[in-house]
């Protein structure tokens, strides 16, 4: 997926990857964990199986119901799919663009989930769906909660992977002060109980090219949606 460099854009990686954490757990709330790197032994076996699944299922940039186009652009696998369009978020079984169920959730992505999941204090976790979004340089997402999930018992698990993002992290009001941390490729962050609530998003992607992604950020969150 590597694109022609940009040494400014390429410096300013390396910059951002200086300041990336080594390996470990660390907790950003009483229930929530960053697990640095912890998806760097998984790379090679997810890229293909994400090729698969975009290959049945495409990136496509979706209006939410009070019109706006978001900047990143979405698709998802397993049972089921995170869609927005003029009348409202919902899951659904089918992938509105081609009237066919989301690809299955690849096993690797699956095991990927509930072991970084299990590692976060949240055992037994059993995804049903897998968003994927598409952030090239200058896409972001608003402040939102996950809420369309029928029940909060699972936690959210989120696998960074390619550019550099500051998620923001914030608290059960939208005007609660967000944390910044900063999530590199490999990352993957878990958020659960008292804390499966929280505002969060992620802030506008900075211009780069990742050597593995190329010049984007696609992020994983799996979730218990049924
Ligand atoms: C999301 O909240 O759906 C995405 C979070 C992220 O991209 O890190
Ligand atoms: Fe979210």
């Amino acid at each position: 997926m590597r694109s022609k460099t940009d040494p400014g854009a390429t410096a300013d990686l390396f910059a951002d990857e200086a300041l990336q954490q080594p390996p470990g757990r660390e907790q950003i709330g009483e229930q929530s964990y960053v697990l640095r790197g912890y998806a760097l032994p998984w790379v090679e076996r997810l890229l293909p199986e994400l090729r698969r699944v975009l290959a049945q299922s495409p990136f496509r940039q979706m209006v939410t119901p009070g019109g706006f186009t978001m900047s990143a652009a979405l698709s998802s696998c397993g049972e089921l799919g995170w869609t927005t369009d003029p009348t409202g978020y919902r899951y659904s079984a089918i992938d509105p663009n081609n009237q066919q169920p989301w690809p299955p959730m690849p096993e690797a992505l699956r095991q990927l989930a509930v072991m970084a999941a299990a590692d976060a204090g949240f055992e037994d976790f059993e995804p049903d769906a897998c968003l994927i979004n598409r952030y090239v340089p200058g896409a972001k997402m608003s402040l939102h909660q996950d809420k369309n999930e029928r029940r909060y018992a699972a936690p959210v698990v989120s696998v960074s992977l390619g550019l550099p993002a500051i998620f923001l992290f914030g608290g059960h009001e939208r005007s609660d002060t967000a944390q910044k941390v900063s999530l590199f490729h490999g990352d993957v962050v878990v958020w659960g109980g008292v804390d499966r609530l929280r505002f969060h998003g992620v802030m506008p992607i900075k211009p780069g090219t990742h050597p593995v992604m190329g010049p984007q950020r696609i992020n994983l969150t799996f979730r218990t949606a049924g």
